[in-house]
């Protein structure tokens, strides 16, 4: 049942509690962004701002609401994948944080296009995008709202890209802060995240052991890494494929095969997509892979698998089970995971609360940020000011209990001179 209630727009307002015990289990690993919200509000720096928010409606995503609202913002909140949403998380948000959040999973495009303009409709002065989906809503369709905004921020690396290709084109009208470039967000969200939850999803959607198996990641970025990674320590023998000789290198020193996918798709049992880009397993990959293959991407698009050819293939389609599809092509059984939508936050749950913990301090200090210097920063792609990135790897070692050593002053004077050699 779907209830349309004055804010926002969510599947059942009766999954509201269980939502709140979530988001709360969920805090208790996030102290970073804890103690940021503690700060927050006795300063309110975000006081009379307005905030829209187009991101994956998880317990994460939750608490950096709670966050943003405690600093004084104003926050509004919609979907950033049609798949990703926690509907129970979306209820929590209405009713007891006061969030207006518009997604429900599984929404159709028409729906999903519906949240983000109602997001939009409250003019805000600062969005904050998973994937640019909000950000280009506003330059395409609705740039009359760009004089009331200041800044922006984006979480992930296909967002940053797309900002990237703005600016260069010249399109871009306001500052955007590219969060994923923080080390402490894509060293651990993007490597350790994608990595653990991805298998996640792989595992909740097919129970498959991956011990023996020959498991293809497709792509080599710190997504890739991650999910390369944990599939290797799951005991499967792993196949990269790239695109960047770097990378390819950099995989092949890794300890894993590096081939071509024509060749890889011909002996993987399993085989995930994280690269960014489209068509990545294409109609004469589906010709060649083995019968029960398989097949998944965890790249923010669904077109990292081209799944209207790989219909155009099938001589049947069926649905096994919650998200496996069964297509036949050429009477062998390739089966499709989630859609082809991001697997770990649709299958499972997203990256673990104490890796987003980092993600979403770079969020809420970049939103402070943005808010101390309105009006002075030019439109372009900016990086997360390197204090803000090495204060929030300090206070997650601190949670952790972690001491580290500090310079001497003798070492802080070798370090800066240059005359002393062999
Ligand atoms: N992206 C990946 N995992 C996520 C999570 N748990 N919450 C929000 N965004 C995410």
């Amino acid at each position: 049942m779907t209830t349309e209630i004055a804010r926002g727009d969510v599947k059942d307002m009766a999954l509201a509690e269980r939502g709140k015990v979530r988001i709360e289990w969920a805090d208790a690993t996030m102290p970073v962004l804890a103690l940021i919200r503690r700060r927050f509000a006795q300063e309110k720096p975000l006081t009379g701002v307005k905030i829209a928010a187009c991101l994956h409606v998880t317990t994460e995503t939750a608490n950096l609401m709670r966050t943003l609202k405690a600093g004084g913002a104003e926050v509004s909140l919609c979907a950033s994948n049609p798949l990703s949403t926690q509907d129970d998380v979306a209820a929590a948000l209405n009713a007891y944080y006061d969030v207006p959040t518009y997604a429900i999973k599984g929404e159709d495009r028409d729906t999903y296009y519906r949240h983000i303009d109602q997001v939009l409709d409250t003019r805000p002065n600062i969005t904050m995008d998973d994937g640019n989906d909000l950000v280009t809503r506003i330059h395409q369709d609705r740039p009359d709202l760009v004089e009331g905004i200041f800044g922006g921020t984006e979480e992930t690396t296909t967002g940053v890209i797309r900002l990237q290709s703005m600016q260069r084109e010249g399109a871009l009208t306001y500052p955007i802060i590219a969060v994923n470039e923080a080390l402490t967000k894509h060293m651990f969200d993007n490597r350790y995240g994608t990595g653990q939850s991805t298998i996640d999803g792989l595992l909740r959607a097919t129970n498959v052991l991956l011990a023996g198996k020959r498991a293809v990641v497709a792509g080599y970025g710190w997504c890739g890494r991650g999910v390369a990674s944990r599939l290797s320590g799951l005991g499967a023998n792993v196949i990269v494929t790239e695109v960047d000789p770097v990378r390819a290198l950099e995989a092949v020193m890794d300890g894993y095969l590096v081939m071509p996918m024509a060749e890889a798709a011909k002996v993987a049992d399993v085989i995930i997509t994280v690269t960014g880009d489209i068509n990545v397993l294409d109609g004469e990959d589906f010709a060649v892979m083995k019968d029960g293959v398989i097949i998944a991407n965890t790249g923010h698009f669904n077109d990292e698998i081209n799944i209207p050819q790989l219909e155009a293939m099938s001589q049947s389609q069926k649905v096994l089970r919650d998200f496996v599809e069964e297509f036949v092509v050429e009477g062998k059984r390739i089966f499709l995971l989630a859609e082809g939508r991001l697997l770990n936050l649709s299958a499972a749950e997203g990256h673990p609360a104490a890796v987003m913990d980092m993600s979403f301090a770079n969020q809420s200090l970049s939103a402070e940020y943005l808010t101390r210097n309105k009006g002075s920063l030019p439109v372009g792609v900016y990086p997360v000011p390197k204090d803000i990135d090495h204060h929030i790897a300090e206070l997650k070692l601190k949670s952790m209990g972690i001491d580290i050593d500090v310079l001497t002053e003798e070492q802080k004077r070798y370090l800066a001179s240059w005359q002393s050699g062999t």
